[in-house]
């Protein structure tokens, strides 16, 4: 069978200015797949330009067996892949239950499934149900994230892109949302998660890959890059210019 996502010799940059290099992933329905790499690696710009926010320059995005490369974000979303991006876009100043609401913004839904699709997805969050009168911004962190992570649930996504969700969170509430991301991989979602929190990933997702300067530096199964040095190359890499360049300082 075919990858629900490919991406194939992928290049996207802004303005120009040239960030991911010949990238390829794939992603097969059913399966939670990590993607790692060091700060600036280019892990948010490839997850931008899967869901159309950023316009690749060379290279093709399938999903489904459809070629989505040049749609615009709307299009790719109305398609079952939904992308909950870095930070926590939700609005403060409404309720749990008004920011659920507006996950369904331009999907189509019928009113009177919405119900029926709220209660699915906080099934997987059962800290927000007794929650949704409160305002968005009351929340802690980790159920802000939750509930951006719900709002993308609602529209029952074919794959669903997660680009940190651990970002700023205490491990507490970190342990929350990933066994809440265990949860929906056993319930047969389908996952590529960017997360900086190599270990936690690499026990959640069946694969990964590791994006280093634009490209793809390593990839495989989980358990094998937990063991191997590629991952640490690939961050290392980067630290070890650190290391160096604050030597020189001194
Ligand atoms: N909106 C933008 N305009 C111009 N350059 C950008 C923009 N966003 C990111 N970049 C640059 O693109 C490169 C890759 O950034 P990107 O955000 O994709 O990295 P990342 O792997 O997601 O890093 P992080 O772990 O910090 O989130 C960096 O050099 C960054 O400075
Ligand atoms: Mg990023």
């Amino acid at each position: 069978m075919s990858a629900l996502l490919s991406v194939e010799g992928l290049d996207a940059g802004y303005g120009g200015v040239p960030i991911l290099r010949g990238v390829s992933i794939e992603v097969s329905a059913g399966e939670t797949v990590a993607l790692l790499g060091s700060n600036g690696a280019g892990k948010s710009t490839l997850l931008r330009a899967i869901s159309g926010l950023i316009r690749p320059s060379a290279g093709t995005v399938t999903f489904a067996g459809e070629e989505i490369t040049r749609r615009a974000p709307h299009q790719i979303v109305r398609r079952g892949l939904v992308h909950v991006p870095e930070g926590r876009r939700l609005f403060a100043r409404q309720t749990v239950a008004s920011n659920l609401e507006l996950g369904f913004f331009g999907s189509g839904v019928a009113r009177a499934d919405e119900a029926a699709r709220v209660e699915a997805a906080l099934d997987l969050f059962p800290a927000l149900k007794t929650r949704m009168e409160t305002y968005a911004g009351l929340l802690s962190g980790g159920q802000q994230q939750m509930l951006a992570i719900a709002q993308g649930l609602v529209r029952d996504p074919r794959l669903l892109i997660l680009d940190e969700p651990s970002l700023g969170l205490a491990p507490v509430l970190v342990d929350e949302v990933f066994a809440a991301l265990t949860e929906l991989g056993r319930r047969g979602g389908t996952v590529l998660i960017v997360e900086q929190l190599a270990d936690r990933a690499l026990r959640l997702a069946r694969r990964a890959y590791v994006m280093s300067q634009g490209q793809i530096a390593a990839a495989g199964d989980a358990d094998t890059l937990r063991g191997s040095n590629a991952l640490e190359e690939a961050y290392l890499g980067v630290g070890a210019e650190l290391a160096h360049d604050a030597g020189e300082r001194t």
